[in-house]
């Protein structure tokens, strides 16, 4: 585990040791981040995805989906900013809150597999191949969804482009095309295909850009005629959801509705009766009238919630694959990691702080500011 220190003259212990909060039992721990958090007061501030599990979720002081949880980031005045999420996620939070602010991910093997299918070295490496091609920076903007490293937002910041999250990025991608002709969207093909499907964007101009292989698997000619260029990654919980399993749901209830992450398969986006980021489902759903029927293409949490919480209502709300689709990465964050996290700071010790190193939050802030003011 990454362990700092606050100031010299705040310590007042060596880091509580993570090994002691294994066996506790739940009960138990939820008593102790309870008196944590009050002994913390306003110098806490603790950020929820909708992804994580009830029992730390129920802790968070604000929910949302990505672009809300980054507003919240830049907006909040406390010293620690506590993000139940994943690893970009606390990197987001370290870039737009003050230098003085400490953001914190209590599990730092809490990544996002989607992130991981795009690196530096990969993105370089393209764009050195593409401008065999063509010349990147006048010809391209790349694009990157925020599910990313900070080091690919830096690049976007120096080579004119802007990040993107599952809310606004049609409106963004119309910003990128103000820049220049084409996109080079990372690291979801599914977002970016959806996206540009959406503003009119045949399907054959959005070729799939393979990193592994000479030329992203395409020739010049694709390369020339693409107006979006779709990396090859994918969330590994959202492609499990089926066109067979829409087809299933509407013939047990043909008035039934479909609502799906755009992260999900392209098929599923199509046959879905709504697309749209974690809030905007969640939104969508406790705003409909009582007695609908949903069935629901994303993580398996916010569903479980989603469905208790519509219960009194009589919504029925129906998760969308017959097969256990959870975050296994936001779920590394369980109480355990909570209370460890939050007895460590009551005591004067920061334990996995995220911090982008300086130059590399400097662009990458430029990018999310370009995406902020453009959303
Ligand atoms: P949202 O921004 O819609 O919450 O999505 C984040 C994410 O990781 C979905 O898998
Ligand atoms: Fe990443 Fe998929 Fe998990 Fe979202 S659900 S954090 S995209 S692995």
């Amino acid at each position: 585990m990454q362990t700092a220190t606050i100031k010299a003259e705040s310590i007042k212990s060596e880091p509580i040791r993570f090994e002691r909060f294994m066996a506790a039992r739940d009960a138990e721990l939820q008593e102790r981040i309870l008196a944590a958090k009050a002994r913390l007061g306003k110098r806490l501030v603790i950020l929820g995805h909708h992804y994580q599990q009830e029992s730390v979720y129920r802790h968070a002081d604000y929910t949302g989906d990505s672009l809300k949880l980054s507003r919240y980031a830049g907006e909040t005045d406390a010293e620690f900013i506590v993000f139940l999420g994943v690893h970009f996620m606390a990197e987001v939070a370290d870039i737009l809150s003050r230098p003085d602010q400490i953001a914190i991910l209590p599990d730092l093997a809490a990544g996002c597999s989607m992130a991981d299918m795009a690196n530096l070295a990969k993105v370089e490496r393209s764009r050195r191949e593409l401008s065999k091609v063509l010349d990147f920076d006048a010809t391209i903007t790349p694009v990157t969804y925020i599910n990313s490293a900070a080091d690919l937002k830096a690049f976007c910041g120096e080579h004119g482009g802007i990040v993107c999250t599952s809310t606004n990025a049609p409106k963004i991608i119309e910003w990128a095309f103000a820049q220049r002709e084409k996109v080079l969207f990372f690291p979801d093909q599914n977002l970016g295909r959806w996206s540009g499907y959406k503003m009119g964007i045949p399907l054959e101009q959005m070729p799939v850009w393979n990193p592994d292989q000479p030329m992203g698997g395409l020739t010049e000619e694709q390369i020339r005629n693409a107006k979006i260029l779709l990396w090859k990654g994918h969330c590994a919980v959202h492609q499990m959801f089926r066109e067979q399993n829409i087809t299933r749901f509407r013939a047990e209830h043909p008035d039934g509705l479909v609502i799906s992450h755009p992260e999900s398969p392209f098929e599923v986006c199509l046959n879905s009766d709504y697309v749209g980021s974690t809030e905007y489902i969640l939104k969508t759903v406790s705003e409909a009238p009582s007695g609908t029927k949903w069935l629901v293409g994303t993580e398996l949490n916010l569903v479980n919630r989603l469905a208790e919480k519509m219960k009194p209502e009589g919504k029925l709300v129906q998760f969308m694959s017959h097969v256990i689709c959870e975050c296994s990465t936001m779920a590394r964050i369980d109480p355990q990691h909570l209370a460890w996290t939050l007895e460590n700071l009551v005591e004067g010790n920061i334990v996995n702080q995220i911090k982008v190193p300086d130059a590399e939050a400097r662009l990458a802030k430029l990018t999310l500011d370009r995406m902020l003011e453009a959303s």
